[in-house]
């Protein structure tokens, strides 16, 4: 519900935020809604700026920020990073930007990779991304911390994303172009590849298709349930409340568009969509 007081109640009663640059974080939602009923959500969409595939990584580190004090300000206990390209620029600037504070963050890319190199047999990764993630070497690096002898093949995939968030039903162009891609990791013969973008689980049945069934998809939806109970548990957070907890979402854009596109991912009701203005940082990049 817009309006819900949320800085007079206990930390930890207050919502998880999670944000990503459209619909694509909802994948990430979706598990912590499935596993995590009890807690409270508040969801912020960047459609304003979408696509941030494109974008510098000195940009989405000033997105971040902004999004970060919008949604420390509505009373956030925790931050997730639902967005590969965002989690890949801006983690640790985030982390030292909230050091102050008593919210902590959480991003996709240490947990997927974690998950890839735990399902590997073959020791071949690979990583779907968008251009932003896959330039910053972030996958690669949190891979090799986990275990250096893992062979990555990370493909950028600039249509990717847009083709999801625009929600038009696969035609034939679209299908060489996720053909495309995936002939990459086929090539390398990987058996476990990383949907690095938080949008591409959305098309994980031709994906999963196309690099053959015996190819393990990871998501950064499956290994962030584990993270955010850690963050919370080790700072007593966990919320303690009985029944479901409400879930409610902030968009810079088109509110109507978000609510088609996103309930339809979601697969759950969206509910209050309250559109939103990001103010920006003050000193943003110097923390
Ligand atoms: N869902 C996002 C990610 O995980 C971003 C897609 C985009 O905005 O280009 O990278």
């Amino acid at each position: 519900m817009v309006g819900v007081p949320t800085l007079d109640r206990p930390a930890r009663e207050r919502p998880i935020a999670v944000f990503d640059s459209g619909v694509g974080g909802l994948t990430v939602l979706h598990e912590l809604l499935v596993s995590l009923p009890g807690e409270e959500f508040l969801y912020l969409g960047d459609t304003a700026r979408f696509p941030y595939g494109e974008k510098s990584q000195e940009q989405l580190r000033t997105y971040a920020v902004e999004i970060a004090d919008h949604l420390v300000a509505a009373g956030a206990k925790l931050l997730v990073v639902a967005c590969g390209s965002a989690s890949a620029a801006a983690l640790p600037l985030l982390e030292e930007h909230l050091a102050g504070t008593e919210v902590d963050v959480v991003g996709v890319i240490v947990p997927a990779a974690q998950l890839a190199v735990e399902a590997t047999a073959n020791g071949r990764v690979g990583v779907l991304a968008t251009p932003a993630t896959i330039a910053s070497g972030a996958f690669a690096e949190a891979i090799a911390g986990s275990d250096r002898h893992v062979r990555v093949t990370s493909v950028a995939c600039p249509d990717l994303a847009p083709l999801i968030q625009s929600g038009v039903p696969l035609d034939e162009d679209a299908v060489a172009i996720v053909r495309r891609y995936t002939a990459q990791l086929r090539a390398a013969d990987v058996d476990t590849a990383i949907l690095g973008c938080t949008h591409y689980p959305l098309f994980a049945p031709i994906l999963q298709r196309m690099l053959g069934r015996s190819v393990r998809l990871v998501t950064s939806g499956q290994g962030i349930v584990r993270s955010v109970e850690r963050a919370l548990g080790a700072r007593g957070l966990l919320s303690e409340r009985e029944g479901e907890g409400e879930y409610r979402f902030h968009c810079t854009g088109d509110v109507e568009a978000f609510r088609t596109l996103g309930t339809r991912f979601l697969q759950m009701p969206l509910g209050t969509i309250e559109h939103v203005t990001l103010a920006p940082s003050a000193g943003a990049l110097a923390a």
